[in-house]
């Protein structure tokens, strides 16, 4: 017999723009209730919680105060991701990060530490291998359509968010970045889908020329990037799979694909990894046209904040979920050691590794019952 089990209560530090995105993913979920929300402009957290019908908004202090939340999710902005976090874990309570995990290898390890030292779950975001291209791309991998593996490529390349955006500044520095900001999409996408990296090497590089603002009150206004704005690399899968990478603000234009698996009999081209949808294609060996893999069954309403609902059904049934900590700490481990290997022009080997995450049961989630039995 089911038997009714009362949602369980999570907080949200951080009710910025992202926030949006996570409420309307959240409240599909009967098995969660976002009760509180906090942020450092408590005017912001009260505005975005009454719109969201959130039953309280309070300075952060209460919110990690409050007993009531079992989970809180960190909607900060990446600079502040490790000390809320390390709060959150300091409160005895489970913590689910937006990217990136941390800014600084350290800050993350740390993170993991607390975790395991207060027995309380961590978990992160990127979430996007939760849906349905790249859980089809899983399924289609592991029932060998495109044989044995024999590599991957993953590119990142446009124009930078100065042009369109009106206050870009916090994009070029540490902790942003395309690599930081955008190839986080395309490392946990690589790690989920094929395991983790054991070595890489990098050419990083900040472009010479300055940033110009594109729109807004500081239109023509020009500023220094701070933080590599194009990255080129090469990565040593764990399983001896050879990866390409390149991330860049700093490319006009460009047919690169997003993410594309090689394999003895075909290739996978996937779609924006930074997505929930989109086609994955396959083109057989031989082949001279690509077709679409038709998608696995998938939540019509995935986005942002499904790796944080997940987190919770786990947490409920007792399993281990799978937007963990470990894969965000590893995803910004390779990060780091790209930038390392640039900076000291040798192979960096990763101390990190994570595990490869079950595939989502066909038709997850089951909005009309709960996990427990
Ligand atoms: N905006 C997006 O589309 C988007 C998409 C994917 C991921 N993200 C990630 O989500 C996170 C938030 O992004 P955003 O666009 O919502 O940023 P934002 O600047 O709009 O919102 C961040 C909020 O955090 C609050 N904040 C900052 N420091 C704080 C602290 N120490 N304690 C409490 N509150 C604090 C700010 O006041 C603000 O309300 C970032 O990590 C970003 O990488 C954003």
């Amino acid at each position: 017999m089911t038997v009714a089990r009362a949602a369980t209560p999570v907080g949200i530090i951080g009710m910025g723009n992202v926030s949006g995105v996570y409420l309307k993913t959240l409240r599909a979920f009967p098995t969660l209730e976002v009760v509180v929300c906090a942020d450092i402009d408590l005017e912001r957290a009260r505005a975005q919680g009454s719109r969201f019908g959130i039953p309280r908004a309070v300075p952060v202090a209460e919110l990690l105060a409050d007993p009531s939340p079992e989970l809180v999710i960190n909607l900060t902005v990446p600079a502040a991701h490790a000390e809320v976090g390390a709060a959150v874990l300091q409160a005895g309570k489970a913590l689910y990060n937006e990217k990136p995990l941390a800014i600084e290898r350290a800050a993350g390890r740390a993170l993991l530490d607390a975790a395991a030292g207060a027995g309380v779950r961590i978990g992160g975001a990127p979430d996007t291998f939760l849906g349905a291209p790249q859980q089809t791309a899983r399924r289609a991998i592991d029932s060998g359509a495109i044989g044995e593996l024999t590599g991957v490529a993953i590119f990142s390349t446009r124009e930078g968010p100065e042009r369109w955006h009106p206050n870009p500044q916090f994009f070029f520095e540490p902790g942003a970045g395309p690599l930081f900001d955008l190839g986080v999409y395309h490392l946990t996408t690589l790690v989920s889908l094929l395991g983790p990296v054991a070595a890489v090497s990098a050419s990083a590089r900040i472009a010479p020329t300055p940033r110009v603002i594109g729109s807004g009150p500081q239109a023509g206004t020009s500023f220094a990037a701070r933080t590599p704005t194009h990255v080129s690399g090469s990565l040593e899968l764990a399983s001896g799979l050879p990866g390409t990478i390149m991330t860049s603000w700093d490319v006009a234009g460009s047919e690169l694909p997003w993410i594309e698996i090689y394999g003895s009999k075909g290739t996978l081209s996937l779609p924006d990894p930074a997505e929930f949808n989109g086609d994955l294609r396959l083109r057989g060996s031989g082949e001279k046209h690509w077709s679409v893999v038709p998608a696995v069954p998938a939540f019509a309403e995935a986005g942002r904040g499904l790796g944080a609902a997940e987190m919770v059904e786990a947490m409920r049934a007792g399993r281990p979920h799978r937007a963990t900590g470990e894969r965000a700490f590893h995803v910004l481990d390779i990060m780091c050691a790209l930038y390392e290997s640039s900076e000291q022009k040798r192979q960096v080997e990763l101390q990190s590794t994570c595990e490869r995450p079950e595939p989502l049961p066909l038709g997850w989630p089951d909005l009309g019952q709960d996990v427990a039995a």
